[in-house]
């Protein structure tokens, strides 16, 4: 449903182009060579939280999501508030083009509303899944201006060939653009060889992992 999108045409050239990437992508992600070493074990989930912890400062990603009135409390309750509402109204065929009500979370009034995901993460990454903002509304309610990801840079963990001392896979962090929101923006243009071409965002992308 594209009563938003003045060129119907052009959006859905978009949108096959976005999935063809989308599942190039996949196949690129399905591809990638997960290298084991007989010699090594993995690390027990405990040692892996505790150093995803360290690196991100104790971050509990959750928080991320949830407007600014939570209390440490109150967070369970709130957070899966939020992801029951999510996946409620993601099946809205209004989603894209009626904002959410003056007392509904910030992520259902924004003019790109967008909801909660869950994405699991491929053999040797910690943790093996992440929360991230997810939208399938390509422009913003209300005009033709494009919905574009805020990203959070967290620090996850991926397994190395290596073993340390005690016969463990040595793990090396790496830095991860998380979408915590999306927001409605002028749309981005690069200079190509003299020509400005517009950068579509990737729409409804999983959090990619190389
Ligand atoms: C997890 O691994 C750490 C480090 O190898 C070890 O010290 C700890 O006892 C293990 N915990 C459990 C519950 O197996
Ligand atoms: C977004 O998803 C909803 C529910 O599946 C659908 O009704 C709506 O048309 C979609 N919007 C766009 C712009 O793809
Ligand atoms: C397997 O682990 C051992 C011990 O850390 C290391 O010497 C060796 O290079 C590793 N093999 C590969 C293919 O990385």
């Amino acid at each position: 449903m594209y009563i938003e999108i003045r060129n119907k045409s052009s959006a859905m050239k978009n949108q096959v182009i976005y999935s063809l990437l989308f599942s190039l992508l996949i196949q690129l992600l399905e591809a990638a060579p997960v290298f084991k070493n007989s010699s090594c074990s993995d690390p027990n989930d405990t040692f892996l939280q505790s150093r995803f912890n360290e690196l991100n400062n104790g971050l509990d990603m959750r928080k991320l999501f949830l407007d600014s009135d939570w209390t440490e409390n109150d967070i369970d309750a709130r957070f899966n508030a939020l992801v029951s509402m999510s996946n409620s109204r993601a099946s809205s065929p209004s989603f894209c083009t009626v904002t959410g009500k003056g007392n509904d979370p910030l992520m259902f009034r924004s003019l790109c509303p967008w909801t909660i995901g869950s994405e699991n993460q491929r053999d040797g990454i910690f943790p093996k899944s992440l929360y991230y903002a997810k939208t399938n509304c390509t422009s913003c309610i209300g005009s033709h201006k494009s919905c574009e990801p805020l990203n959070y840079r967290i620090k996850i963990l991926e397994r190395t060939t290596q073993c340390n001392s005690d016969g463990l896979y040595v793990y090396k962090e790496k830095t991860q653009p998380l979408p915590i929101a999306y927001v409605c923006a002028q749309a981005r243009e690069v200079e190509q060889t003299g020509q400005s071409v517009t950068i579509a965002s990737i729409i409804d992308a999983p959090v990619p992992v190389r």
